[in-house]
């Protein structure tokens, strides 16, 4: 039996993973013994995002989320829900809507209908996902368009009126970079002054094995915890690809994956690149340690690395190694080394 993550940092925050409908109906037996020993919490990677749980403008299908929060219970697994308002991922009734009222009635409808449903069967909702461009202002989305700036509060007093025992997120990627994170701040401190309940802030943490900007985090952490808010990271895991635009990189190694092709490591990672990769996962979580105070939960993106959406982002059908356990299940050396930081500190 290997060492379980949650048991081995259950002292300093809960470790949950991402997970998608054949986990959640126990299809996949590896992973259903791996994810009840190894983790404390569980996220639906998709399945209660707007397209599947709202398809059709007066019809709900609550049949994957329902069975999510089954699976909840079984396993006593807390359940971090995922998302109510998104940009991405809409039904189609909604990309094309033009008129404000309906965009206001599916909001409404969507919130209150979703958050009252799972009051006190999930723990948490990511109530407004993705809401920030990297310079901090607000993204153009459909939101933005037909409710006005106001909307993500409206969200999360709608929410906070659903699902009164609840807590209520916000979550986004690269809020750990400087502008970025000073927009997310300023919105917090928008639904602080405006008098409504904000519980957390996820920071996504979709990052490169080799380039974790371990100083734009731990600043994060300092000041969202500063705001009297829960810290958490929420999608983590750490590619090791190139991307179309690592061909200008000046980083050495991503420049020389990059003139390797885009698909380097189909044939398996080699020594050097795995070696990355455990260093990235020890230290970022050895500062997740340092501030285990103010962090309540980290939460990787998916189970293995053959489930993981970086095989097919941002180009489709790759061989990715961004998560601790491999395509077998088995635990990688970056696994052992999180087990390390945490037992040998
Ligand atoms: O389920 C359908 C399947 O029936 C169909 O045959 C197949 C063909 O493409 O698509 C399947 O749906 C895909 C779905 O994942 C389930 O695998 C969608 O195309 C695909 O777009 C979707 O990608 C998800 C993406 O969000 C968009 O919703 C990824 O799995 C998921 O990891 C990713 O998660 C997001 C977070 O929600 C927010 N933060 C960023 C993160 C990564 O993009």
């Amino acid at each position: 039996q290997i060492p379980s993550l949650q048991e081995t940092y259950k002292s300093d925050f809960v470790i949950g993973t991402a997970l998608n409908a054949s986990q959640i109906e126990e299809k996949e037996p590896n992973a259903a013994r791996l994810v009840p020993q190894q983790f404390g919490a569980i996220t639906p990677e998709n399945i209660m995002k707007a397209e599947v749980i709202h398809p059709e403008w007066n019809r709900y299908n609550f049949d994957l989320a329902d069975k999510l929060v089954a699976y909840g219970q079984k396993h006593h697994l807390p359940i971090n829900a995922h998302t109510l308002i998104w940009h991405s991922q809409l039904p189609p009734f909604m990309r094309s809507m033009k008129d404000a009222d309906s965009v206001r009635k599916f909001f409404t409808d969507h919130i209150t209908t979703i958050a009252s449903r799972y009051d006190g069967k999930v723990y948490s909702w990511d109530v407004v996902n993705e809401a920030l461009e990297e310079d901090g202002s607000l993204r153009k989305s459909i939101f933005l368009e037909k409710l006005g700036e106001d909307y993500i509060i409206d969200a999360f007093r709608l929410a906070q009126k659903a699902a009164p025992n609840t807590k209520l997120y916000y979550n986004d990627y690269n809020i750990e970079q400087p502008q970025k994170r000073a927009g997310a701040i300023a919105l917090i401190k928008k639904l602080k002054a405006a008098g409504v309940r904000i519980d957390g802030v996820g920071i996504q943490g979709h990052w490169r094995a080799y380039n974790v900007p371990l100083r734009d985090i731990e600043q994060s952490i300092q000041e969202f915890s500063a705001l009297g808010v829960e810290v958490m990271f929420t999608e983590l895991d750490l590619g090791v690809l190139p991307n179309p635009w690592d061909g200008n990189s000046a980083d050495v190694n991503q420049k020389a994956a990059y003139n390797a092709g885009m698909n380097p490591y189909a044939a398996g990672l080699p020594d050097s690149m795995q070696a990355k990769l455990t260093k990235g996962y020890e230290d970022l979580f050895r500062l997740f340690v340092k501030y285990s105070d103010q962090i309540s939960r980290v939460t990787f993106w998916g189970v293995n690395d053959g489930q993981s959406w970086l095989n097919d982002w941002p180009i489709q059908g790759r061989t990715n190694y961004p998560l601790l356990f491999d395509r077998q299940f088995k635990p990688k050396p970056a696994f052992y080394k999180v087990i390390e930081v945490k037992t040998k500190s």
